[in-house]
């Protein structure tokens, strides 16, 4: 089954209670906050007391991806902040078994993510660990940005490599997400969508993502 994670980063700051519930009635399975530091990726965005405020205007389920170096440190604050699922990225720390076991320690699903020009290879001894992967569709910092074809490939490495455990892990796949690269996503065994500007800039929301589950499931 397809999953909708609609990242908050393209909607309205200024109302975010209201664009919360408009794409929870749209058929929203999740929402992906995306907090970044300027270190890891050249762009600020929102931080743990948005999203601990957030929480209490909706119950669905809180995708953290946190673009941040040594996330490590901020396991615990973003847990007690609200977080169900937390995404930390390869390539921002050393430490990945510390990061996925304090993330199973607060009883939270663990996500690694690998940017475009990383070989999603380089997941494989963790896949026993996770509960989702997430490759980058575009280089992490910025909505709005057009999809990397040749990301496909880390879509079918990430799972053969799941395959070859013989585990079912969630992958996601995040950035220039719309109706066309929906359906090459999952013909290439993404089964979590994010997207942002296509599903919070679109005037009717929840046509847009009935759009996307209809050309992904066309094409599994
Ligand atoms: C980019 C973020 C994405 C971003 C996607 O670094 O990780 O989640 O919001 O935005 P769109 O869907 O507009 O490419
Ligand atoms: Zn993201």
């Amino acid at each position: 089954m397809i999953k909708f994670s609609p990242s908050l980063l393209a909607a309205d700051f200024s109302k975010l209670e209201s664009e919360i519930k408009r794409v929870e009635a749209a058929g929203a399975d999740m929402l992906h906050l995306d907090v970044m530091d300027g270190v890891f990726v050249p762009n600020i965005s929102f931080g743990f007391p948005v999203i601990k405020s957030i929480r209490k205007c909706t119950d669905i389920p809180f995708d953290v991806h946190l673009m941040i170096t040594e996330p490590g440190r901020y396991i615990d604050v973003v847990s007690d902040a609200g977080a169900d699922i937390i995404t930390f990225h390869y390539e921002s720390c050393e430490n990945h078994l510390e990061v996925i076991n304090a993330i199973k320690a607060h009883g939270k699903k663990a996500c690694m993510s690998v940017k475009p020009k990383t070989n999603a290879e380089v997941l494989k001894p963790y896949i026993p660990y996770l509960d989702m992967i997430l490759i980058m569709t575009v280089e992490p910092g910025f909505g709005g940005q057009a999809f990397i074809e040749h990301t496909v490939e880390n879509m079918r490495t990430a799972k053969r490599l799941c395959k070859e455990i013989g585990r079912e892990v969630d992958i996601q796949v995040d950035g220039g997400i719309n109706p066309v690269t929906a359906a090459v996503c999952a013909e290439a065994g993404a089964n979590v969508l994010v997207a942002g500007s296509s599903v919070f800039r679109a005037d009717d929301p929840r046509k847009v993502i009935d759009e996307m589950r209809r050309s992904a499931e066309a094409a599994l």
